[in-house]
């Protein structure tokens, strides 16, 4: 959509998403843009609210389909309160998950039908699509052992095995053979400073970006 730039992240639990985020919008906000930065499941206080059922509890609590819709009717809260009107606005908005994780997560790990992730993609973003997805790339094993050293209580998928987390792994990566353009991988591992470096290099190419990498 016209107006800002919609960045956003994906991956993973713990491959550095949060952390990236955050530095991103520092550097963004020392060269005077202005930055939203949000993060989903969540971003507005409905979506906050649909947060808590979806994070937390049993790993069975829901079904891959039910997920996708508690998903789906949170991202439409945040779309209409805070990413679209940022965007509006000319912000530069930073998103810790988005679309693509209900792919991945619900579909690809989950067995929800793609076809039905699909069409929510269609009536519910609507024109609210990033024009850059980040997909942070780390053995799974890594990112548990990063997550597990982290204080959070939202520790419902990091419960769901290895397993899932292959899959999951596998799904990213998928999405980003299937739309080049609009995906980079990034390479998650070693200290943050490395992956920021390849953060930084990932966004070169966008329209408005204007921040130089190193
Ligand atoms: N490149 C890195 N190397 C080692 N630890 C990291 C790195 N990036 C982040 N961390 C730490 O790992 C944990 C998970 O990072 P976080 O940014 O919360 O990941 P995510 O948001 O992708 O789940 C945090 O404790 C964070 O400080
Ligand atoms: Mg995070």
């Amino acid at each position: 959509m016209s107006g800002g730039l919609f960045i956003s992240f994906e991956g993973g639990e713990g491959v550095g998403k949060s952390t990236q985020v955050r530095r991103l919008a520092a550097r963004l906000q020392a060269a005077g843009r202005e930055v939203v930065t949000t993060r989903e499941p969540g971003g507005s206080p409905g979506a906050e609210a649909i947060r808590n059922l979806v994070l937390n509890g049993s790993a069975d609590r829901w079904s891959p389909v039910t997920e996708t819709l508690l998903m789906y009717a949170s991202r439409r809260d945040h779309i209409e309160r805070t990413l679209r009107p940022a965007l509006e606005r000319g912000a530069v908005v930073l998103c810790d998950r988005y679309a693509d994780s209900t792919r991945a997560y619900q579909g690809a790990a989950g067995g929800a039908d793609p076809e039905l992730i699909q069409a929510l993609e269609t009536f519910i973003l609507e024109d609210v699509r990033p024009a850059r997805t980040l997909i942070f790339d780390l053995d799974p094993e890594l990112g548990l052992a990063r997550a597990l050293g982290r204080p959070d209580a939202e520790a419902r998928f990091e419960s769901k095995g290895l397993d899932f987390h292959r899959r999951l792994r596998a799904g990213f990566l998928a999405i980003a053979r299937d739309e080049p353009e609009r995906c980079r991988i990034v390479d998650a591992s070693g200290d943050p400073d490395a992956v920021e470096a390849r953060v930084l290099e990932a966004l070169q190419d966008l329209p408005g970006f204007g921040v130089a990498a190193g």
